[in-house]
């Protein structure tokens, strides 16, 4: 089989690879699509290696039809799934363990199913287990037109929460506004801190971080739960804790890629009960700013490293999309 390998000048080569081996509990599936997140342009530069037991190449989620599968589980050969990774999702094929599989919701494409699994079950893990979202509650999400934002804002909305979301430029603002974002500030033209002390929140899935956040987190609620995701502003800051422990705050640390399988399952579970429902519904979506064939990965890059997407791109196979 073929999958995308990063070169020596780092740049994007289709290549010949093994095909995988299933180990025990795993199915196999061949991939139609697969989609981009932020960690993918991170782990091409070197500085983010797939945890053990994955494919080194690039895809931390994929869609596909299963291709084989042991007679006793829960999938099929010919099921249409999707799969949340620890990396290989940019090839025609993987092995994945079968807790990581869900069924693509009723009536959305290939290309929709492979923008699911890593945004929504960050998002989730995040405002749902590291967060205890409750209905009523204020969430501030950075970044709130990436491919992570237009899945965070959907599960806040969907769970009775209010959404402040920061966004670079007035298209962006249009698309949260489309998703029920209730508070949108222009990063580049507003200045988040006055609103934040307008509409303190609860809880921030944050992927900023940077020196403003030490300032950001004492205006939040009594009791507020700030998430770092990522440090795209900077890894640095200063805290006042005097504020900080008076009003019972929690700054919490958080990665998806390396928790262990049951973690990543039972995630997984939590998603399929609370979103695949709506998602067949179509009250909530998966929000694609663009598809590219998987051979043309590196047009697909350069469109995050420009920061143009609104929502997911995503790469497909030569396998049709039916
Ligand atoms: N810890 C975890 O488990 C986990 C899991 C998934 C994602 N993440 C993180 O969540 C973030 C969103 O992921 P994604 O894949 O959805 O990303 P994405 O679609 O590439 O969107 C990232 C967006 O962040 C905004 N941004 C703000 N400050 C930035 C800066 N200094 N440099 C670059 N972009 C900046 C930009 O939007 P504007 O133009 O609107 O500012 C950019 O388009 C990433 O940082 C990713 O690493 C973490």
């Amino acid at each position: 089989m073929h999958a995308i390998l990063v070169d020596d000048q780092q740049s994007l080569v289709w290549s010949e690879v093994p095909d995988p081996g299933p180990q025990a509990g795993e199915i196999v599936m061949d991939i139609h699509a697969t989609a981009l997140n932020r960690a993918d342009l991170l782990q091409r530069a070197g500085h983010y290696p797939p945890p053990p037991g994955w494919p080194e190449w690039m895809g931390l989620e994929a869609a596909g039809v299963v291709s084989y599968a042991a007679a006793d589980g829960r999938w099929q050969v010919g099921d249409r799934v999707c799969a949340l990774l620890g990396g290989g999702g940019y090839a025609e094929r993987i092995a994945v363990p079968a807790e990581l599989v869900l069924p693509v919701p009723d009536g959305l494409s290939m290309v929709e199913a492979a923008a699911l699994p890593e945004v929504f079950a960050t998002a989730y893990l995040n405002l749902c287990l590291e967060g205890g979202l409750q209905a009523g509650e204020t969430v501030l999400i950075q970044a709130g037109a990436s491919g992570l934002g237009t899945a965070a804002i959907q599960l806040v909305k969907t769970l009775g929460g209010t959404v402040v979301t920061t966004v670079g430029s007035e298209m962006k603002a249009e698309l949260v506004r489309s998703l029920g974002a209730d508070i949108v500030v222009n990063h580049r033209t507003e200045n988040l801190g006055a609103v934040l002390d307008e509409h303190p929140v609860d809880i921030a899935l944050d992927c900023v971080a940077g020196p403003d956040l030490g300032r950001y987190l004492e205006k939040m609620n009594r009791g507020g739960r700030w998430i770092v995701i990522a440090t795209l502003g900077g890894d640095r800051t200063e805290l006042d804790l005097g504020r900080f422990f008076r009003s019972g705050l929690k700054l919490i640390g958080s990665t998806l890629r390396n928790r262990p399988l049951e973690t990543k399952a039972a995630v997984l579970a939590g998603l399929e009960r609370l979103l695949w429902p709506a998602l067949a519904a179509g009250t909530v979506r998966p929000v694609i700013h663009r598809t590219l064939p998987l051979t043309d990965a590196e047009s697909a890059h350069a469109i995050l490293q420009r920061r143009e997407n609104l929502g997911k791109v995503v790469l497909k196979t030569g396998e049709s999309d039916p």
